[in-house]
């Protein structure tokens, strides 16, 4: 249906009201977030820059066999490791000429136009590379050595023109793929971009779309292209593109956009007598991805933004994902579809779409189809009468011609997306796809990238009997230093890395990272990662039966509930024994305020806060004088009798886990006061013999047992404190309690700081307002 004003309201009603309660179950929040600096240094990411300004919506080529990520970028080639995109990079230097620049600056372009975008990279035979770039609006193709030993050279010899390869235009979009060594293209093929052509460039023929015929494409954006076989004789593959056009709305505009599928024989040679070199068999149809709303009025996500073929076991079969944005200008949503193959053949089985007059609606084709039936291919299965398209009957050939277009559009798997982002907050470009076989099933990893240097990883779980979709986001990832748009993304699940490109280089990402979510059976389980397991040990990579492993029987994974109360039962050998359980105490000064710090390393976790007293457990909640934030338990204004063991939890899937507990000592106010006064009385070069009685303040308060018991906890009351006098209360306390030689100071002060202080107290230190230095 197409977008009319009624549709309009709806989404903007949309927009302020969540999607209909039945959605998607889903959590904001991903589990884990992950900043750049802290991929870099787990070493899970590896960033290839290239010189200054050569990667614009680079062209990425990820060749497996030889191991090597070949890109495309302004004026130059490189050929990176697939191992290390940064580590001993090869690169060509491929400008436009002296002529073509000053061709292309008396067309009226500007400089930074007329340099050679190379927009095209495809594998020509084993020892070469077709690359093409726009030239200085001259498109170019070349060969490239690439054999093996990392060969990486230009063929100079080989340089033709580009025209129906590439466009003229850097910016204009295309889609390439190549089987059986012919090359399919969608582009435009002319300086204008006037011509819209899906082709195909074989070492003996070219057969293309027709010129000038709107009703096989209509000002089209290509997005992607793959050949998929129909079935075991080659004469059947087909190759499908996907793309969106332009379709004339009710009022005879051409406003609104469709996402098309649409697919030709592989071995289409056009006709003989007429349709010289054009497709015989070009048919398409529209992929919806919606979603109901109140009223039986669908919200449709038009925009085709990128699209995966998802290779299986059975090549006939891969899953189809696009990533869709809403077309309307008042509310931005996106949605990722899944399409089977199935329901793609069944749609190009079905009726033709027919159709008077252009302003008229599309029905079904009753008359009589011509035989062979339009869009089937000269093969064998299809009786082998026909060798070759030149033989099809012309009203085949005419039928194919007046109708490009079926009647029934593909619905995307269980009628709705897997994936919605709706918030208005994320601009998603970017889609790679990973089959994943797990302890509980199959399971497919979405990459999606966003325009801020992020991808996402996220799993999405159909539940049948409620027939709703959940999304899991397991982590959120920024791959670049600085927030760019993500212009490509590869997966190679042989090596279990995503390459993902953009303005700025290109990143090579570990798909998972299983220690980082924690060494308990329960850390494992709750990440619902369908890479990792807890292998009895640790948190590690996931194989699924059939390899080597050291003891399947201990692996415990729950990706589908992350019930961890299930799965690690019995297996929580009392945690605190193991230091997991963070112990230490914390200062506060009565009517200041207070942060007993405590967070989960998920994100996606609750907190809950308990007050111990005596056997008893006082849930504490929120109330005029204190609130639980993000970084911790807040009291606005402490009072005396706040103080006590405070234990922090997390709950997640309903699995509780203990985090932290906390002893919270109130300092009254007088004696800190006091301590001020007399600490700034005690001179430096004060006699060391006579102690003074010890005050109550410096005395070490019953600690809790655990590592975090450390004897320096003044420090932690220092910070507490955050001012001036730091060094006074510093050197009062030492030299009072600790009553420390000079040399165990000493010691003491050569440590790095991570070791002085408890973990706890040193990160409070970041929070807090910065010290002054202690030199007052
Ligand atoms: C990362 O790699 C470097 C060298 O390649 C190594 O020195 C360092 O220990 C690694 N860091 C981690 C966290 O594995
Ligand atoms: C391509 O698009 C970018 C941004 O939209 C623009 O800055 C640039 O000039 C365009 N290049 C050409 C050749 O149109
Ligand atoms: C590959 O193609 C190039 C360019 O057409 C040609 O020079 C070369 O001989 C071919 N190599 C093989 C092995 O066919
Ligand atoms: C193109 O050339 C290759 C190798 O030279 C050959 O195998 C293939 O059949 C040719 N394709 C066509 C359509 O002629
Ligand atoms: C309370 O905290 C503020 C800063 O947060 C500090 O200036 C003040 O001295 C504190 N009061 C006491 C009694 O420590």
């Amino acid at each position: 249906m197409a977008v009319d004003t009624r549709t309009l309201w709806v989404l903007l009603l949309v927009c302020v009201s969540p999607w209909s309660p039945a959605e998607a179950t889903k959590n904001i929040h991903p589990r884990l977030r992950l900043s750049y600096r802290e991929l870099v240094e787990m070493n899970r990411t590896w960033v290839f820059q290239g010189s200054d300004g050569a990667l614009q919506n680079p062209a990425l080529l990820l060749d497996e066999y030889q191991e090597r990520l070949f890109v495309g970028g302004k004026n130059v080639l490189y050929s990176l490791s697939l191992d290390r995109v940064n580590a001993q990079h090869k690169e060509i230097h491929w400008p436009s000429s002296d002529d073509q620049v000053e061709e292309c600056l008396m067309k009226g372009r500007e400089k930074p136009e007329c340099a050679n975008y190379i927009k095209l990279v495809q594998p020509h035979n084993r020892t070469h590379l077709l690359a093409c770039g726009t030239g200085a609006f001259n498109p170019v193709c070349t060969y490239v050595k690439a054999g093996h030993w990392k060969e990486f050279e230009l063929d100079d010899d080989h340089a033709e023109s580009g025209r129906g390869r590439c466009p003229y235009d850097p910016n204009s979009s295309v889609t390439s793929t190549v089987s059986r060594g012919e090359l399919y293209v969608g582009l435009y093929t002319d300086y204008w971009e006037n011509d819209a052509s899906v082709c195909r460039l074989g070492n003996q023929s070219y057969t293309r779309t027709e010129r000038d015929d709107r009703q096989q494409l209509n000002k089209p954006k290509f997005v992607g292209s793959a050949v998929i076989p129909d079935n075991d004789d080659p004469g059947d593959d087909k190759v499908y593109f996907f793309f969106t056009e332009r379709v004339s709305d009710m009022d005879g505009g051409n406003r609104a956009v469709h996402t098309r599928v649409a697919r030709v024989c592989a071995n289409d040679l056009g006709g003989q007598r007429m349709q010289v070199n054009k497709w015989s068999s070009f048919l398409k149809t529209r992929l919806i991805c919606s979603v109901a709303g109140p009223n039986g009025i669908d919200t449709h996500f038009d925009e085709l933004e990128d699209v995966f073929v998802l290779k299986k076991k059975d090549d006939k079969n891969p899953e189809i994902f696009g990533l869709f944005s809403t077309t309307s200008n008042v509310f931005k949503g996106y949605a990722v579809c899944v399409y089977s193959m199935e329901d793609v053949r069944s749609a190009f089985n079905g009726p033709f779409a027919h159709r008077e007059r252009p302003e008229h609606h599309w029905s079904v084709y009753e008359e009589k189809v011509p035989f062979p039936r339009p869009g089937s291919c000269a093969s064998k299965i299809n009786g082998g009468q026909f060798s070759s398209s030149k033989d099809f009957p012309d009203e085949v050939l005419r039928f194919v011609r007046s109708h490009p277009m079926m009647f029934h559009a593909v619905r995307p798997q269980h009628n709705r997306p897997v994936l919605l982002e709706t918030g208005g907050g994320r601009t998603l470009t970017q889609l790679a796809v990973d089959h994943v076989e797990a302890e509980d099933g199959h399971y497919n990893v979405l990459f999606i990238g966003t325009d801020n240097s992020v991808v996402l990883k996220v799993i999405t779980i159909y539940n049948k009997e409620a027939d709703s979709m959940e999304e899991v986001l397991l982590e959120e990832l920024q791959v670049f230093k600085m927030p760019v748009p993500i212009t490509e993304i590869l997966i190679s699940s042989k090596r279990q890395q995503l390459y993902v490109g953009s303005e700025v280089g290109v990143t090579q990402l570990r798909l998972h990272q299983c220690d980082l979510y924690g060494s308990a059976c329960a850390d494992c389980c709750l990440a619902r990662d369908p890479y990792c397991a807890w292998d009895g040990v640790t948190c590690s990579r996931y194989y699924p039966a059939g390899h080597y492993t050291k003891s399947r029987r201990s692996r415990r994974q729950d990706v589908r509930h992350g019930n961890a109360i299930q799965q690690c039962n019995g297996l929580q050998i009392s945690e605190e024994h193991h230091g997991r359980v963070q112990q230490k105490m914390v200062y506060g000064v009565e009517s200041n305020s207070t942060l007993l710090e405590c967070s989960p390393r998920s994100l996606q976790a609750r907190v809950l806060w308990f007050l111990l007293r005596g056997g008893d457990m006082e849930e504490v909640t929120d109330d005029d004088h204190v609130v639980h934030t993000a970084h911790g338990l807040l009291f606005l204004k402490l009072r005396r009798s706040d103080g006590g063991l405070y234990l922090c939890q997390s709950v997640e899937h309903g699995f509780v886990q203990p985090l932290a507990r906390i002893a919270l000592e109130v300092l009254e106010e007088e004696s800190v006061e006091l301590l001020f006064h007399r600490g700034g009385a005690r001179g430096a070069d004060e006699d060391e013999g006579e102690a003074p009685p010890r005050p109550p303040l410096c005395s070490p308060p019953a600690l809790p047992p655990g590592p975090a018991s450390t004897k320096h906890w003044y420090k932690d009351f220092m910070q507490l404190i955050g001012y001036g006098n730091i060094q006074r209360v510093e050197q009062y306390c030492e030299r009072v309690w600790c009553a420390a030689s000079d040399k165990k100071r000493k010691k003491l002060k050569a440590l790095p700081p991570k070791w002085r202080y408890s973990q706890g107290s040193e990160r409070r230190g970041k929070q807090r307002a910065p010290r002054h230095s202690p030199d007052s």
